[in-house]
C-alpha cells in the first residue's frame, strides 16, 4: 500500500481546471496556429528525453516485443504535442533494422484537450492517423475505451498525468475509497499485454515514490525495466532531482 505517499489536493487535480485550462488553449491556437499550448517539463527538456529513450530502444530493437505495428498511447495527453513530436522524430530519426509502422492515441478526461489535440492534428498533420478519445483513466464501470482496448498498446506514456491525478485526494467509491494514484496502475495496466512498457515522467515524485506507486501492488504485474538520467542537484549531503522519468513493463 502506498498510504504513507500523499500530496496536498490542488486545482490541477479537477476535470474543470483542465477544462478551462484547454478552453484557453484553443483560442490561443485559434488566433495563432504557431501557438500549440504548455509542454509541461519543458525546462526538464522531458519530452525530448521521453523520445530519444523510445527511440534508442527502437534502434537498438531493445524492446521485448517483435510486431510490425508498434501502438503507442498518450495517457492524459493534453494538447497532444508529445505524439505529434514522437511521429516526427520517429519518421526522422528510426534507423532500426525492421520495418516498422506507427500507431498512435491520446487519451484525456478533459473533452477541450480532446477537441484541441483533434483540430492541431487536422491542421498541422492532415497526412498522417491520430486518435485521440475521451478517457477518463479512473473510470472502472462502463470504461468502453478500456474494455474495447484491454492488452491493445505497446508503449504507454504519461508526462504530468499522473502528478495530476495524486492532486487530487477525493475517495473513488468504485475503488473501496481508494485515491487516484492508488488505482491509476491497476487501470492503465488493463490497456497492456506481457512486454508492453508504460514509461511514466513525474515531477512531483522521486524515483523511489513513483516506483511504490506503480510496483506496490502486485497484482497489475509491472515492475521496473529502465529509467532515464536527468541531472542531479547535490544539498546537504542528499542528491535529488527535480523530476524522473521510470519504465515499467508488465511481465
Ligand atoms: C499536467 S497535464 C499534462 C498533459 C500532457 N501529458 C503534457 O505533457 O502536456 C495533466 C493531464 O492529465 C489529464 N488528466 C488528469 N486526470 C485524468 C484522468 N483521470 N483521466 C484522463 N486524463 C486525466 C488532464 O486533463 C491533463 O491534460
Amino acid at each position: 500500500m502506498t498510504e504513507e505517499i500523499r500530496l496536498n489536493s490542488s486545482k490541477l487535480g479537477t476535470q474543470e481546471y483542465w477544462n478551462e485550462f484547454y478552453k484557453r488553449e484553443i483560442n490561443n491556437f485559434q488566433e495563432n496556429e504557431e501557438d500549440t499550448g504548455e509542454c509541461w517539463f519543458d525546462d526538464s527538456d522531458a519530452e525530448n528525453k521521453m523520445i530519444q529513450f523510445i527511440l534508442d530502444k527502437l534502434n537498438e530493437d531493445e524492446f521485448p516485443f517483435t510486431h510490425e505495428e508498434i501502438k503507442f498511447l498518450d495517457l492524459g495527453t493534453g494538447n497532444g504535442h508529445l505524439l505529434f513530436q514522437l511521429h516526427e522524430d520517429l519518421e526522422e530519426e528510426y534507423e532500426g533494422q525492421r520495418e516498422l509502422k506507427f500507431g498512435f492515441t491520446g487519451v484525456d478526461y478533459s473533452p477541450d484537450s480532446v477537441e484541441f489535440s483533434r483540430e492541431i492534428a487536422a491542421k498541422k498533420y492532415p497526412e498522417s492517423s491520430f486518435s485521440f478519445d475521451q478517457v477518463d483513466l479512473l473510470a472502472k464501470h462502463n470504461n468502453t475505451f478500456l474494455l474495447d482496448h484491454k492488452q491493445q498498446f505497446d508503449i504507454l506514456l504519461d508526462k504530468g498525468t499522473l502528478d495530476a491525478i495524486a492532486l487530487n485526494q477525493d475517495p473513488l467509491p468504485d475503488f473501496e475509497g481508494k485515491i487516484g494514484m492508488d488505482a491509476y496502475a491497476d487501470q492503465v495496466s488493463q490497456l497492456m499485454h506481457s512486454n508492453s512498457i508504460l514509461l511514466i515522467t513525474s515531477c512531483n515524485f522521486t524515483e523511489e515514490e513513483l516506483i511504490q506507486i506503480i510496483t506496490s501492488n502486485k497484482s497489475n504485474s509491472l515492475s521496473v525495466w529502465g529509467k532515464i538520467n536527468y541531472p542531479s542537484f547535490q544539498f546537504g549531503g542528499a542528491k535529488g532531482s527535480t523530476i524522473c522519468s521510470i519504465a515499467f513493463i508488465k511481465n
